[in-house]
C-alpha cells in the first residue's frame, strides 16, 4: 500500500495569495459556492435571532411553582443563541457578505419559528421543537458544506452541538415536570 503524501505547491500559493488580497481570508482554492454559502448563513442567522427572541420571551414570561429553575435555563439558552448569531454574522463576514439583521422578514427567514406559548410547559416544548428544527437544518447544512468550506462547516458543527444540549436540556425539564407523554 503505498503511503499518502502531503503535495502542495507553495511556489503557485504563494502567486495566488498576491492576487485579489482585498478578498481577505477568502482564497482562490476556496471550493464552495460563497453565495450560496453567505445565504444558507443568513438563514441562520435569522433562525438563531427569532430563538434569542423567544427565549427571552419565555424568561421574562417564566412563572408558577416549577418557573425559577426553568427561567434560568432559558436565559442561558437565550444567551448561547446570542453567541451563535455573533459567530456566524462574524464567519459571513469573513467570506466577504453581509450580515442580514433586518428585522423585516427575520421570520419567514428563519427555520425555527416564534410561538410564545401560554404555560411553562407550553414554553418548554416549543423551544425543545425549536431546537430541533435547528438541529436537523444545520446538519443538512454542515453535510452541504462537506470539505469545499471546513471552516464554516466547523463553525456550525460546534453550534450543533450546543443546540443538541439545549434540546436535551429542555426534554429534561419537561420529563422533571412529568409532562412528556
Ligand atoms: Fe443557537
Ligand atoms: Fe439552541
Amino acid at each position: 500500500m503505498s503511503e499518502k503524501t502531503f503535495v502542495s505547491d507553495i511556489k503557485a500559493i504563494r502567486e495566488r495569495a498576491r492576487k485579489h488580497i482585498e478578498q481577505g481570508a477568502v482564497t482562490e482554492g476556496y471550493k464552495a459556492n460563497r453565495e450560496t454559502v453567505i445565504n444558507l448563513l443568513n438563514d441562520a442567522l435569522a433562525t438563531e435571532i427569532v430563538c434569542v427572541l423567544r427565549y427571552k420571551r419565555h424568561y421574562f414570561m417564566a412563572t408558577g411553582i416549577n418557573a425559577q429553575g426553568v427561567a434560568a435555563e432559558f436565559l442561558e439558552h437565550a444567551n448561547e443563541e446570542q453567541g451563535h448569531a455573533d459567530q456566524i454574522a462574524q464567519r459571513i463576514v469573513q467570506l466577504d457578505g453581509k450580515p442580514d439583521f433586518s428585522p423585516q422578514d427575520l421570520l419567514s427567514r428563519s427555520h425555527a419559528e416564534y410561538v410564545e406559548g401560554d404555560t411553562l410547559a407550553e414554553m418548554l416544548k416549543e423551544d425543545l421543537i425549536a431546537e430541533r428544527i435547528a438541529i436537523e437544518s444545520y446538519r443538512d447544512m454542515i453535510t452541504y458544506f462537506g470539505n469545499d468550506d471546513p471552516t464554516t462547516r466547523r463553525v456550525m458543527e460546534e453550534i450543533l452541538a450546543v443546540e443538541e444540549k439545549h434540546a436535551d436540556d429542555l426534554s429534561t425539564l419537561l420529563e422533571d415536570m412529568d409532562i412528556v407523554h
